[in-house]
């Protein structure tokens, strides 16, 4: 059979038709899309008329593709270069959300630019900075000690070798500061069995990258943020890439979505109320002619909820669920 071979495009919006159909734009609104990256969702929903998106990126290399859509579609785009945990923070006076959608991670395009050293194939000086950042995975690489880059590796990645591969990095980095061909190697040489179906090195580079971006911190305070302003009646919208992010938002979505007390500090009047109501139980996951087409799609998972109604004080529960993720996130105040 002859191999498919596919036209060279940058990046493919994933889950674009199942998005739209969640969101319907066709009868206009206020869209909040949480991750901005090539501006893929963004532009399908001003191509509907009567629609206004606020976008968020933290990466400032989105700026000039938000321009280029500002030029077709004028003042309806507002782009943010801010991380989406500020969601809280927009000036939005009467202005209703009918939508708040994050498309998670990373995009083609940033894996692709190797001076982010987000890819295996990148050289020299660790970085893994999406933009905003206060330090980069040089700084924990070459500063932490064993004991917490162990931890990051094994909570935020999950690496079985985490403390074998920190060991080593503090052994050969009393010789020589170690950059990304270094970690590469490190890694390769702690992991025994040679049969991977991934690199061998990707939970290494996903706790990192995750570490150096506070990924859990973003997350977990932009879906709080995100259900204090939205609208009752509107929708969140994820879509995740790795069983750690989706854990997050399934019991986000999930807990608060059953009818009980939202924090057992807090006996809340409204406790049987549910804050959503989810989407559907199981993720919509990408059909096998979107993955045939963009294989990177195969690990996305898309949920969503609906606001009910209004509800304060939600948040404990969901903060003390992840608090040991939160902690770890906060050993880069040693840095
Ligand atoms: C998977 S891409 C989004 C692609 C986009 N949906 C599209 O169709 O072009 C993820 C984007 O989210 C951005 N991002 C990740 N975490 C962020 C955060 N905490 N705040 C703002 N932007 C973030 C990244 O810089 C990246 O551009």
């Amino acid at each position: 059979m002859n191999a498919t071979i596919l036209p060279e495009k940058n990046h493919y919006p994933v889950l674009l038709n199942e998005i739209i159909s969640i969101i319907t734009p066709q009868y206009g609104g206020t869209f909040i899309d949480c991750t901005f990256g090539q501006g893929g969702y963004s532009a399908e929903i001003l191509n509907y008329s009567n629609t206004k998106v606020i976008a968020f990126d933290r990466d400032p290399d989105c700026l000039k593709i938000a321009k280029s859509l500002n030029k077709k579609f004028g003042k309806r785009l507002i782009f943010n270069n801010k991380k989406f945990s500020n969601l809280d923070k927009l000036k939005l006076g009467s202005e209703k959300i009918d939508t708040i959608i994050f498309d998670l991670g990373y995009s083609y395009t940033q894996i692709k630019d190797l001076s982010k050293g987000l890819s295996f194939n990148s050289q020299g000086k660790l970085n893994m900075k999406m933009g905003l950042n206060d330090f980069s995975a040089d700084d924990v690489i070459n500063k932490l000690d064993k004991f917490d880059l162990a931890k990051i590796f094994k909570f935020l990645g999950d690496d079985k070798d985490s403390k074998k591969i920190a060991n080593k990095i503090i052994k050969n980095r009393s010789k020589k500061k170690i950059n990304t061909e270094d970690l590469v190697k490190i890694i390769q040489t702690c992991k025994i069995r040679k049969n991977y179906k991934i690199h061998v090195a990707t939970k290494i580079f996903q706790a990192l990258r995750i570490f150096v971006n506070k990924e859990i911190s973003e997350l977990i305070f932009g879906l709080i943020n995100a259900t204090k302003i939205l609208k009752p009646g509107g929708k969140i919208v994820v879509v995740t890439f790795h069983s750690l992010e989706d854990k997050i938002v399934k019991f986000f979505f999930k807990s608060m979505s059953e009818k009980k007390s939202f924090s057992r500090y807090v006996p809340d009047i409204n406790s049987q109320e549910n804050l959503f109501k989810l989407g559907f139980k199981k993720p919509i996951i990408p059909s096998n002619e979107e993955i045939n087409v963009n294989p990177a799609s195969r690990s996305a998972k898309l949920r969503f909820v609906t606001k009910e109604r209004n509800i304060s004080k939600f948040e404990s529960q969901f903060l003390e669920k992840f608090n040991h993720l939160l902690e770890i996130e906060n050993l880069s105040k040693k840095l």
